[in-house]
């Protein structure tokens, strides 16, 4: 699926995040967590040359306890990379975070050392949130201070702990075709960037075949066991959806388009109950797949 992609963007925010990753401690990636690997960019390993990693899976609140669980401990296997689980809306993440970075870099604070973090995410991981979160709300400082570019951001979480927002955005490197529909069904890519009744085709195929019981509940579905669903081909599985639902054209045809917008939303919602999209085994698999194409 071709997702667009935004190479101008890119380039101020890869040369920002350069410049700025040579006065840093710590980068904090924030994940998606109903999509770990799809929701990482390639790049930033590169881009940040191998600084300590904490990788925040964000609204774990939405993702499959058991899942996170396994992505946190891939993730905690890596050499110098700690992974915490976060719901950037709900709790106060900052003693988590500062207790993670101060494990990741232990030389650094106190006023003469303080603790230096940059923090990344792709569009719509929950960036804004938990900054609002941990500012409580306070405007945080920019340009009009020294040593602070006018695209940047410094939040002072202590006198010896500050936090720089990335600037400009970190899209997703689309490297994986399921990548791209992953991103798709979670909202971080534009509505007119992809066609809905494809992805919501895809993603009740992982549905059907990992989580029948909250897409049976949900839509109503007593009539199809996890066996019969199963079976059953994507296209049908969202014409009954849309039956269901009453998306209906003239003749007694679906809107299949209107049954993709629902089957998406409620997936967004949480109504489908907690969700992960990937496992790091199968992450991997896509990944490698990817690279023999
Ligand atoms: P960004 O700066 O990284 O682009 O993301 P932002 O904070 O704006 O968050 C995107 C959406 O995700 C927001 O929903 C926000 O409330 C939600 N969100 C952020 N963190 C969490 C979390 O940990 N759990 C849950 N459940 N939701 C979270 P929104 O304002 O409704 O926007 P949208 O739905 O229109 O995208």
């Amino acid at each position: 699926m071709a997702i667009q992609w935004f190479p101008g963007h890119m380039y101020s925010t890869q040369k920002a995040i350069t410049e700025r990753v040579k006065d840093i401690d710590v980068v904090i990636e924030l994940l998606d967590a109903r999509l770990p690997g799809s929701s990482a960019n390639p790049m930033l390993a590169e881009l940040t040359a191998g600084r300590p990693t904490l990788k925040v899976l964000n609204k774990q609140d939405l993702a499959d306890p058991a899942r996170t669980a396994l992505w946190l401990a891939h993730y905690n296997a890596l050499p110098a990379t700690r992974a915490i689980p976060l719901d950037a809306s709900q709790t106060t993440p900052a003693q988590q975070i500062v207790k993670a970075c101060h494990e990741l870099s232990p030389n650094r604070g106190g006023l003469a050392k303080p603790m230096r973090v940059l923090i990344c995410g792709i569009p719509n991981v929950g960036k804004s949130t938990l900054i609002n979160t941990l500012t409580g709300g306070r405007k945080a400082k920019t340009g009009d201070e020294a040593g602070i570019t006018k695209l940047e951001q410094r939040i002072t979480l202590a006198d010896d702990f500050y936090l720089w927002d990335t600037p400009g955005m970190l899209w997703p490197r689309i490297i994986v075709p399921k990548s791209g529909y992953n991103l798709a069904a979670s909202g971080a890519v534009g509505r007119n960037a992809f066609d809905e009744e494809e992805v919501a085709l895809e993603l009740l195929g992982y549905l059907k075949a990992n989580y029948a019981a909250g897409l049976a509940a949900r839509f109503k579905l007593v009539e199809l066991d996890a066996e019969t669903m199963a079976g059953m081909k994507d296209e049908a599985l969202l014409d009954t959806i849309g039956r269901k639902r009453g998306a209906l054209l003239g003749k007694g045809r679906v809107n299949l388009q209107k049954a993709a917008e629902i089957v998406m939303h409620e997936f967004r919602a949480g109504n489908l109950g907690r969700i992960t999209l990937e496992t790091p085994e199968e992450f991997a698999v896509w990944l490698a797949d990817g690279q023999r194409a």
